[in-house]
């Protein structure tokens, strides 16, 4: 995905003022906030510079992948202000991720404080609309000690990364198309609703073989049969008035763009189904004229989706292209995170 940018003068930022294009999330504010845990406190927040970090090569993370993370987003409003989106309900997420993989307590009113000072610090870097600044706290085990594979690491690290980003769609809003596996699992069940590394590598291979086989944007993970989520995304599929997703358990990432939509689809009246989701179900719906799929993340918002690979053969979702529902349930978001609508669920946070 490419985008253009733009980059202030301002003082700790890129010394220059142009626009450039490059891959979502390959450009890094300077400098990010950091904090360690010594195996009893967390120390001060530092700010330090974002290119280099330095610990023992036996460290946990390294080893046994004691990481997790989280990915949200701050958005400029037209009157000069910027806002950061659903705050909370992310460092709820990034605690939940840091015990359950047994990592150091996070302090989330420390975390928050991370975030926003150093959001404050690059406030004239983040983007106009549909750009935004992407956040992404990290923690990760730093005890150098590599017989502990089945023992936490005592120490460990936490700091804040700032990556500007345009709009995802700046190419030209594509629907995409999905492999449905039925056999593979994105990671193992228990692991699903932790934001970890290692999650993302056991997905990483059967992403590759279906982007070499079918040409796939991705693959939708149906274990059993039961439709879950891609390798990025949470799936929803809208026929009608009808949104159907699965229900929230441990085996998927509970999304927060999945909430923020399903919410939204609530308050325009729409009949939510959180519920088990079938490949046969989900095909034989899909096959109905305007009935509707898509994908929902923090980068993406809401992806059309409108192709379908199973066994060898593919289905077209409803008429193909991309649903009117899915952009107008995009548009209602995109209206709150952007200050275009009112916040009726008081999920932005003023700096
Ligand atoms: C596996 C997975 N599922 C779902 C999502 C969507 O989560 P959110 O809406 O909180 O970005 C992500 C986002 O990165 C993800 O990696």
């Amino acid at each position: 995905m490419k985008f253009w940018r733009t980059v202030s003068t301002q003082k700790n930022s890129c010394n220059f003022r142009k626009i450039f294009m490059a891959a979502f999330g390959s450009l890094f504010m300077p400098e990010m906030a950091i904090t360690w845990f010594d195996g009893d406190s967390w120390s001060p927040t530092e700010v330090v510079a974002s290119d280099s970090i330095s610990f023992h090569p036996g460290a946990h993370v390294l080893h046994y992948s004691s990481t997790c993370f989280e990915g949200l987003k701050a958005f400029r409003h037209a009157d000069g202000s910027v806002k950061i989106f659903r705050m909370d309900k992310n460092i709820e997420r990034f605690a939940q991720s840091s015990r359950l993989l047994g990592l150091p307590e996070i302090d989330k009113a420390q975390t928050q404080q991370m975030i926003e000072s150093i959001v404050r610090q690059y406030t004239a870097d983040v983007p106009e609309p549909p750009g935004s600044m992407y956040i992404r706290p990290t923690h990760i085990g730093t005890e150098p000690a590599i017989g502990k594979a089945a023992v936490p690491s005592v120490t460990s690290c936490q700091y804040i990364l700032l990556s500007p980003v345009g709009d995802y769609f700046a190419g030209g809003d594509k629907a995409l198309r999905l492999l449905v596996d039925d056999e593979a699992m994105r990671c193992p069940p228990h692991m699903g609703m932790i934001k970890s590394g290692g999650n993302y590598a056991a997905a990483m291979g059967p992403i590759l073989n279906a982007k070499a086989q079918y040409q796939a944007d991705q693959v939708l993970f149906c274990p059993g049969g039961d439709v879950q989520e891609t390798g990025a995304a949470n799936f929803l599929l809208i026929d009608g008035n009808q949104i159907i997703t699965k229900a929230l358990d441990e085996s998927f990432l509970h999304g927060v763009t999945r909430d923020s939509i399903l919410t939204l689809a609530r308050d325009l009246g729409m009949d939510v189904q959180e519920r088990q989701l079938s490949v046969d179900e989900l095909l034989e719906r899909a096959a109905k004229p305007g009935c509707e799929a898509a994908l929902s993340g923090t980068a993406a918002v809401l992806a059309p989706v409108d192709t379908l690979i199973y066994k060898d053969k593919e289905y077209k979702v409803g008429n193909g292209g991309i649903g009117e529902t899915t952009v107008k349930l995009r548009r209602a978001l995109n209206d709150i995170q952007w200050g275009k609508a009112e916040d009726p669920h008081g999920w932005l946070t003023h700096l």
